[in-house]
């Protein structure tokens, strides 16, 4: 597809520029899991993960720590590159990383995970949220989990440069079908980059919730946070080190959610 394909473009761009950044971040110990996330994921230890759209592995590595083992996974052979590298660089001897976009990871899959992990900027990219979710569901042992923590529909379709004076007006239709395009990315870890075409579709709540029981999943719990974890403009940092809230905005609008689910006992796959 087209627009995934441009996607992965883009995403390169960024890949040595985010390498760097995380890798200084992950030696200083200041790059950390964000506390919702510290908070919510189940005991990792001993476990098997793998992390979908991984970046450049900084999180994956964090992951690493908790777990027995991590596969990343990113649609951009220069972010697995660089996660390889900055993997071998700190010494992680137990991670691995995946070149595949995660609508087709399915199809390369060597193992059944204990864990599937994804998380902060992550669904946007993805045309087909059903495709994804069966991909997930194939990730999974039987006993295993999903985690996601991203930014919440509500907030993604509001005009994000008029949030900061508390106006509020719908630039993203939230239940429209056509992907957003951006002709710059990133700028959270590096510089933004132009020249590039950034394909980013808006997903509704019941969608990605539907998408994960149509694939067999059983949905834990589903948390909405007044908070995010990056700033899309004049925010401030929050009492949780590593995230982002509007001062107003204590009780008004859902920013961000979190999301766990499990294999639902009737769609086990049979010994
Ligand atoms: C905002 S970053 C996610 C970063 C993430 N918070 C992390 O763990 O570092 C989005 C990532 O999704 C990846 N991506 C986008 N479309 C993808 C796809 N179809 N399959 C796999 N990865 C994809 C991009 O290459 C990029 O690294």
């Amino acid at each position: 597809m087209k627009e995934i394909e441009s996607n992965n473009q883009a995403w390169s761009k960024l890949a040595e520029e985010h390498y760097k950044h995380y890798k200084k971040e992950l030696l200083e110990g200041t790059h950390k899991l964000n506390p919702i996330i510290t908070r919510e994921l189940p005991d990792l230890s001993g476990k098997r993960v793998i992390h979908l759209q991984c970046n450049t592995g900084a999180d994956s590595l964090l992951l690493a720590k908790l777990a027995d083992h991590v596969t990343g996974v990113d649609i951009s052979r220069e972010n697995v590159f660089f996660a390889r590298k900055m993997a071998e660089e700190l010494g992680y001897e137990n991670t691995d990383f995946i070149a595949c976009d995660v609508l087709e990871i399915a199809d390369k899959l060597n193992e059944k995970y204990d864990m599937v992990f994804t998380s902060e900027g992550v669904l946007g990219w993805l045309p087909d949220l059903d495709k994804w979710a069966q991909n997930v569901r194939a990730c999974l042992k039987d006993d295993g989990v999903f985690y996601i923590f991203d930014s919440h529909p509500f907030y993604m379709m509001l005009d994000e440069s008029k949030l900061e004076k508390e106006e509020y007006f719908v630039k993203y239709p939230y239940f429209g079908k056509q992907p957003d395009v951006d002709d710059t990315i990133g700028g959270y870890a590096s510089e933004p980059v132009g020249g590039v075409k950034a394909y980013f579709w808006m997903h509704t709540v019941s969608e990605i919730i539907n998408s994960l029981i149509g694939a067999g999943l059983h949905i834990v719990f589903f948390n909405e946070y007044t908070f995010n974890f990056f700033d899309s403009g004049g925010m401030s940092p929050s009492k949780a080190e590593g995230l982002w809230e509007y001062p107003y905005n204590e009780d008004k609008y859902p920013m961000s959610y979190s999301l766990m689910a499990t294999v639902y006992p009737g769609r086990r796959e049979r010994k």
